[in-house]
């Protein structure tokens, strides 16, 4: 049972899409305070559990910190994160009471979750205007399901993008990209895409192409393609400010652009240096903005990442020449001015909340403060893109994922997590994130495997890809200056081969899972509390997920380890995918288990009663022999595969399932 409590007037942000009548009164659970803003208050019990908030920072559990929900570009992953760059307003809280919370507001939230007060929930904002969600349910599992029914559908990619892809900022000519294809075609390391970063664009302008390195860009698109990959640009929020640059003069002419008070278009520095935010949360706007991306699909690219759309600001005009005022002083030697002051005012320099309150969006007619709806830029550039792959090809899908991030962006694109680092802990953070960020509705994300920032290693590259073999979203990207980062870096290139290889044996399930999730509102990783709700332990467990109905995957992600311990619910199959191709298959008791895994072998558990189909070797996905399947698990059983053309929206044709027996 869902109630829908509503405070003052609150933004649409087409976050929900089935409409729910108002209930009056106060809600079951908590107390609400309007003096002040906002504020929900809950006592909880010393066993209960939050789970919840997508991407955030720590563990499945979010209990013992505070959380605040504020779009940011921010790269230090941090433990003590309290912000990143998607706001998902969705917890629940499970045990003595148990029920669901959405809090349906596009500016800053805080989710204080026994941070302050040990036993105090606090959930609070400055505006007063907000929908509020109450959801009762069975358990935490039927309260998610619940959600995401009121959430609408999750985006679906194309099946190419349940491949592998290679991806790093810096890769700037035909020649780079060749590079990287021969690289893992020669080495027969299985791939699918390559990502391009913004020295694609000329001069970092949005939908334009560097003339000089990508002339011809159809036939290098083509060139790709028979090579069976596919090129994915990356597209910027920010427009770059150059007369004559044709869609900044559209947007200028056409008032498409965020404004200042003063109705003059703001002006914001990201890579291209001076640009204007086009104002996407306009209808108008974001059709404008959206119609653009056919610039690339005309010339056969059939997906997008969408980034820097927080918005990231290097600087804004103001800032600037607040910044050069403070250092003309300071070169004056003005008194009581020191080289500390010039720095701070520096630093203040990027992502300033004060920018951010400095302009406007045009929303039906009325002027919108974008620090009030700043949580709704990026879902709202996705969206603009994915609205228009809708009207130039209805019936065809689109990669496309985003890093910033609203509930509602879930029906557009996927995410994914932004500017980790190479270090052992953020691919543990990358596993706890999965389940938080499918019950806000994000089943295709993904982590930069390897780790963005910093130089990666050859052993954490190698786990972080065991567990990258399962997130939908399969992506090595690494920043400009690390340490290379291709699979093909790192000398003896069997192994890659070998795990990469496992991923595309292991497709059809994964993208029959993903599929099944996307089409009845499910997640395609849970925990395992989801799956075992009376098991006491497997509540505490934080670092195993459930993929889908079947397996559980226990990915090792420390250093120096040759395995590691896993704990099983229930009886399940330890299926261990070994270098030489075979398999190494063993039924193990529920309990504790110390599970040796290899560097270069790919582990997953088979739960009771269950069996997975599995393929034969590919190196591509439309290599994958989908006819010719194994049964991997137990004798008896049966499997529900769901197969379609991977390129279409034929969701429903009851030809898509069929059964296979074990
Ligand atoms: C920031 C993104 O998070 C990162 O993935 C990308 O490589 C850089 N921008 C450069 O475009």
């Amino acid at each position: 049972m869902i109630q829908k409590y509503i405070y003052g007037n609150p933004f649409e942000t087409e976050a929900v899409t089935v409409s729910l009548p108002a209930s009056a009164g106060q809600p079951g659970y908590g107390t609400i305070d309007l003096t002040d803003g906002f504020c929900f208050a809950y006592t909880m019990t010393d066993t209960d559990v939050v789970y919840g908030l997508g991407e955030a920072s720590r563990g499945i559990n979010k209990r013992g910190y505070i959380y605040v929900s504020h779009c940011n570009d921010t790269p230090e992953h941090t433990e003590d994160l309290r912000s990143m760059y998607g706001a998902h307003n969705f917890l629940v809280v499970d045990g003595t009471q148990t029920f669901g919370l959405f809090i349906d507001y596009p500016g800053d939230l805080t989710f204080d979750i026994g941070y302050t007060r040990l036993d105090a929930l606090e959930i609070s904002c400055a505006g007063s205007d907000l929908a509020l969600y109450v959801i009762e349910g069975e358990n935490p599992y039927d309260i998610v399901k619940q959600f995401r029914k009121i959430i609408g559908r999750s985006y679906i990619p194309p099946k190419f993008a349940f491949g592998y892809s290679q991806s790093r900022w810096g890769y700037k000519t035909k020649e780079d990209f060749r590079k990287v294809a021969a690289g893992y075609r020669e080495n027969h390391i299985p791939i699918d895409m390559i990502y391009m970063d913004i020295d694609y664009m000329q001069d970092y302008k949005d939908f334009t192409l560097d003339e000089e390195n990508f002339s011809d860009f159809p036939a290098f698109v083509q060139e790709m393609k028979e090579q069976n990959l596919r090129l994915i640009p990356i597209i910027d929020a920010g427009v770059k400010v150059e007369k004559g640059y044709s869609i900044y003069e559209e947007g200028v002419e056409n008032r498409y652009f965020c404004q200042r008070e003063d109705g003059s278009d703001f002006t914001a520095a990201v890579w291209p240096g001076d640009t204007h935010f086009p104002d996407v949360l306009n209808p108008k706007a974001r059709e404008w903005f959206g119609g653009h991306y056919k610039f690339l699909t005309d010339q056969g690219i059939e997906g997008f990442w969408n980034d820097m759309n927080e918005p990231a600001i290097f600087y804004s005009t103001e800032g600037k020449e607040e910044a050069e005022e403070i250092m003309r002083r300071f070169l004056s030697k003005e008194e009581g001015l020191s080289l500390l002051d010039v720095q701070e005012a520096l630093a203040k320099l990027a992502n300033n909340p004060k920018d951010y309150a400095a302009f406007y969006h045009q929303v039906n007619g009325e002027r919108i403060r974008h620090d009030k709806v700043n949580n709704l830029f990026g879902y709202n550039m996705t969206r603009a893109a994915g609205e228009a792959f809708e009207r130039f090809a209805p019936n065809t899908r689109f990669l496309l994922f985003s890093r910033s991030s609203y509930i509602g962006m879930h029906r557009y694109g996927g995410i994914w997590t932004g500017d980790n680092k190479s270090w052992w802990s953020h691919l543990l953070l990358n596993l706890k994130m999965l389940p938080s960020l499918n019950m806000c509705g994000f089943l295709y994300t993904g982590a930069d495997l390897g780790g963005f920032g910093a130089d990666t290693t050859r052993d954490l590259l190698l786990r972080w890809l065991a567990l990258g073999v399962f997130t939908p979203l399969m992506r090595n990207h690494a920043a400009w200056g690390t340490r290379e980062q291709e699979c093909y870096q790192f000398g003896d290139t069997a192994d890659f081969a070998h795990v990469i290889g496992v991923r595309y044996r292991l497709v059809p399930y994964l993208y029959s899972e993903y599929m099944k999730a996307a089409l009845s509102d499910d997640l395609y990783f849970k925990p395992l509390s989801f799956v075992y709700p009376k098991d006491a332990f497997a509540r505490q467990v934080e670092d195993q997920l459930i993929l889908g109905d079947e397996i559980m995957i226990a990915p090792v992600y420390t250093q120096n380890a040759a395995g590691r311990y896993v704990y099983l619910p229930e009886e399940m199959k330890l299926v261990k995918f070994l270098p030489d191709g075979s398999l190494y298959e063993e039924i193990l008791p529920a309990g504790h288990h110390y599970v040796e895994i290899a560097l270069n072998e790919v582990a997953l558990f088979i739960r009771q009663g269950k069996c997975i189909p599995v393929a034969k070797p590919a190196e591509y996905v439309d290599a994958i022999d989908t006819t010719n399947l194994t049964l991997l698990g137990y004798t008896g059983t049966s499997y529900e595969l769901y197969e379609d053309d991977g390129v279409h929206k034929d969701y429903e044709n009851p030809e898509n399932r069929r059964i296979l027996t074990c």
